[in-house]
């Protein structure tokens, strides 16, 4: 399994490569970046520690790997200044962002590989990818909120003194302001998160304010995300090269979940080998729901305005004919096993 990172040489990039590294599951690992320098310079710093974890191949190379990767990873873009909100970086990313699809066509991406958004704004860039790339939307998937929720769950564990691995706590929807914090289904080590020794409403209030804050925080203190987004990208990665079929909060394109239509955002989604094999409708409160469909209509709108700019006109995704959007109906075998490795 290769992977590719597109904006290796950044910080995102190369953290996602160290994560990549010490997980020992794919095989090679390519950076690509317009910073050929710093993209050779990570490959080199990474490959200097191979002999103490796995046998991969590690290397920087150009926008032809592309055309040979299985796992295309897009973290090329600009960083958030720090009270700058993530849809404000709309204007400066998107063609920055079209213009590296633009070239991935040319390289030639294989029908069978997968792309995996990470740039900001995530969803929206999510939803040009699926539409302008040409591949199965299954195939495209966004971050989302996968970085949103392993910060929830590791600020709850700091907060309530318990076991980081054993929070399960889902932040859905947007990557951004409109982000939705579910405590219907939150638990800790089994137990409903409102049982655990410590929680109450103001404490939740708190540590989901904390963490849609988190962002901003890192980029103040330290510039910019690098050891929990890397972790993160890492966790969709191996979910698909592993086809462990876990579920988790990425962005993909929803057409009809949650009253939800023709937007990329995170609902839970069963990846593994295929991509998305799953979009899963939880029991939401009523207020969850209209959170997540406020986040949607967010997004709806920016789209709108990031369209009309492109196109000179609004226009919609294409699902392929194929897909199945039906919740709960698993793709068939023969969708997705010319992709398996
Ligand atoms: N989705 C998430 O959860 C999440 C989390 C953190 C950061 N991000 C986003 O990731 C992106 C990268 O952040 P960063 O901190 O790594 O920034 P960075 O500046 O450290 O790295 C970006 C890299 O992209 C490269 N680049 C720019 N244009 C390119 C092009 N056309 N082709 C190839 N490479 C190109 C740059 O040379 C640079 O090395 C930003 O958009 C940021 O907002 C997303």
């Amino acid at each position: 399994m290769k992977v590719s990172i597109i904006g290796g040489g950044g910080l995102v990039g190369s953290s996602t490569a160290y994560a990549l590294q010490c997980g020992g599951v794919v095989s090679s690992i390519c950076l690509i970046d317009a910073n050929a320098d710093k993209a050779q310079g990570e490959a080199l710093d990474l490959l200097h520690g191979a002999s103490l974890v796995a046998d991969q191949r590690i290397y920087a190379g150009d926008m032809s790997e592309v055309a040979t990767s299985n796992i295309i990873v897009i973290t090329a873009g600009l960083r958030r200044k720090p009270d700058e909100s993530r849809l404000d970086l709309i204007n400066r990313n998107v063609d920055l962002f079209v213009g590296i699809l633009d070239q991935m066509k040319s390289a030639g991406v294989k029908e069978n590989s997968y792309v995996i958004v990470v740039s900001n704004p995530v969803d929206v860039l999510t939803y040009l990818a699926v539409k302008r790339l040409g591949l199965a939307w299954q195939r495209v998937i966004g971050l989302g909120t996968v970085l949103d929720t392993t910060r929830f769950r590791s600020n709850l564990a700091k907060k309530l003194q318990a076991p980081s691995t054993q929070v399960n706590a889902l932040i859905l929807g947007e990557h951004g302001d409109s982000m939705v914090p579910i405590w219907s289904s939150a638990t800790i080590s089994g137990l409903p998160i409102d049982q655990w020794p410590g929680f109450d409403v103001t404490v939740g209030n708190e540590i989901f304010a904390a963490t849609k804050g988190a962002g901003a925080q890192v980029i103040k203190l330290k510039g910019g995300a690098g050891f929990a987004v890397g972790l993160s990208i890492r966790e969709v990665v191996h979910a698909i090269a592993l086809d462990s079929r876990r579920v988790l909060p990425v962005s993909t394109l929803v057409n009809g979940p949650y009253g939800i239509r023709d937007v990329c955002l995170s609902v839970p989604t069963e990846v593994g080998c295929g991509g998305t094999r799953k979009q899963i409708e939880l029991a939401l409160t009523p207020k969850e729901r209209l959170g997540l469909q406020n986040s949607a209509r967010v997004l709806r709108e920016t789209l709108e305005q990031v369209e009309s700019r492109l196109t000179g006109g609004p226009t919609k995704a294409t699902a392929t004919p194929a897909s199945p959007m039906a919740i709960g109906r698993a793709i068939p075998r023969s969708a997705w096993t010319a992709g398996k490795k």
